[in-house]
């Protein structure tokens, strides 16, 4: 199976800090189970959402994958997320966790206010599953990523509860994102 580890090991886009903000826009937004000192709603500017990203190892298996979050370039887009401030120990854990084809990429990021406008900025790490790694399933029909979603288990627990998790932590959050309310919608049918 894939696995990122060795090269995120290497991606020291921080080295000599003594914390790093971490911006999760995925799983990372709704199940923070690493240790931070501190977590702040955010965005970055230039990229959108999607479930484009197999996944063999937490929300499916290598017969019959998953699907979850990665980000493609949209110029004028936002995506919204949480930051947490992360010391450096707490990537090695995070490396295993997105070993299936995410690599630490170093992005600005803008922590915004309760009523989501941008008030600070400051430079952040992203996993990000790029569409050149081997488990990048790309575009397709929402209603069929809804019920690959639908039907999809792994190690992790259903794929279905990654998408609810998301798409509720998002509403929480106050943020817009088309994608996601939309699969949301179809998984509903599944
Ligand atoms: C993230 O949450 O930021 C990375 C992708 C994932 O683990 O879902």
């Amino acid at each position: 199976m894939l696995d990122t580890t060795v090269l995120n090991q290497q991606r020291n886009f921080f080295e000599g800090h003594a914390a790093i903000w971490l911006f999760g826009y995925g799983s990372l937004i709704w199940k923070a189970d690493f240790d931070f000192l501190e977590r702040r709603p955010a965005y970055i500017h230039g990229w959108e959402r999607r479930f484009w990203q197999a996944s063999h190892d937490h929300r499916g298996t290598p017969e019959a994958p998953g699907r979850v979050a990665t980000l493609i370039r949209a110029r004028d887009s936002i995506c919204h997320g949480m930051a947490y401030l992360i010391t450096p120990e707490v990537l090695a854990p995070l490396d295993v966790r997105e070993k299936n084809g995410y690599l630490r990429e170093k992005v600005p990021l803008t922590f915004v206010d309760e009523k989501g406008n941008g008030i600070e900025q400051s430079e952040g790490l992203i996993y990000l599953a790029s569409d050149d790694n081997p488990a990048f399933l790309g575009e397709a029909p929402l209603a069929e990523i809804a019920q690959q979603i639908a039907s999809a288990h792994g190690p992790s627990g259903p794929n279905r509860e990654y998408l609810v998790n998301l798409a509720k932590a998002l509403r929480e959050l106050g943020a817009q994102d088309a994608h996601i309310f939309a699969l949301e919608k179809h998984l509903g049918r599944f």
